[in-house]
């Protein structure tokens, strides 16, 4: 996994939760990088896992949830960073389809070698979006926060379900999106 979300995972903690609760992370932890993160390069995914896992332990919060509000944080921290992607696309239904062909593809020019999920679509209606996502970190929830904070940028409500899930044995993710009118 870059970098980039080890940094703005250890921001999101010390922001929301406080800098004596990374040094907790780090001290239990003991990671190899000793907590010293530079965007472009890797590190192991098992690292980020363990860090979560700690700070579950800590807070009391499911792992599960704490990944969805970790997405919802990253989103806002890549939009800001690059800012581009958003503002090339009206809308929050346009924004999630260009994922996978714009910017992911994108992506791979900007950070070498990235682990990128699949995420195709099928769009049955104006306001609805069905994604179907697939990888082998299984990082759904991750991409439920993610799309979470996506509709934060966008100002929109919407209703969510994730009904097909690689967690339960399944060889996809199925996200069912439809925007409120
Ligand atoms: C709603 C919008 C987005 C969704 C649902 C999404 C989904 C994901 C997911 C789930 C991952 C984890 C890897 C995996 O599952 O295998 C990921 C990785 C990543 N995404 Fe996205 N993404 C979104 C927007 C963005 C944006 C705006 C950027 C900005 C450049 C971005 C850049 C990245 C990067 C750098 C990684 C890490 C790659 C690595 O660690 O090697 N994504 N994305």
């Amino acid at each position: 996994m870059k970098g980039i979300v080890f940094t703005t995972f250890n921001d999101m903690v010390e922001q929301q939760i406080g800098i004596d609760v990374w040094d907790r992370i780090l001290d239990s932890v003991k990671p190899e990088s000793e907590g010293i993160y530079t965007s472009v390069e890797d590190f192991p995914d098992e690292e980020l896992i363990a860090m979560v896992g700690e700070l579950s332990t800590i807070t009391g919060t499911p792992v599960l949830d704490l990944v969805r509000a970790f997405g919802q944080y990253l989103f806002h921290a890549l939009a800001m960073r690059h800012p581009v992607f958003v503002e090339e696309k009206p809308d929050f239904i346009e924004f999630l389809k260009s994922i996978e062909d714009v910017i992911h593809k994108e992506v791979k020019k900007l950070y070498p070698n990235p682990n990128l999920p699949s995420l195709q679509w099928e769009q049955p209606e104006e306001n609805r979006l069905i994604m179907f996502y697939r990888s082998p970190r299984k990082l759904c929830h991750l991409a439920e926060g993610l799309i979470k904070g996506a509709a934060e940028q966008y100002g929109v409500d919407y209703s969510f379900a994730h009904p097909i899930c690689m967690h339960d044995g399944h060889d996809h993710c199925r996200f069912e999106i439809r925007v409120n009118e």
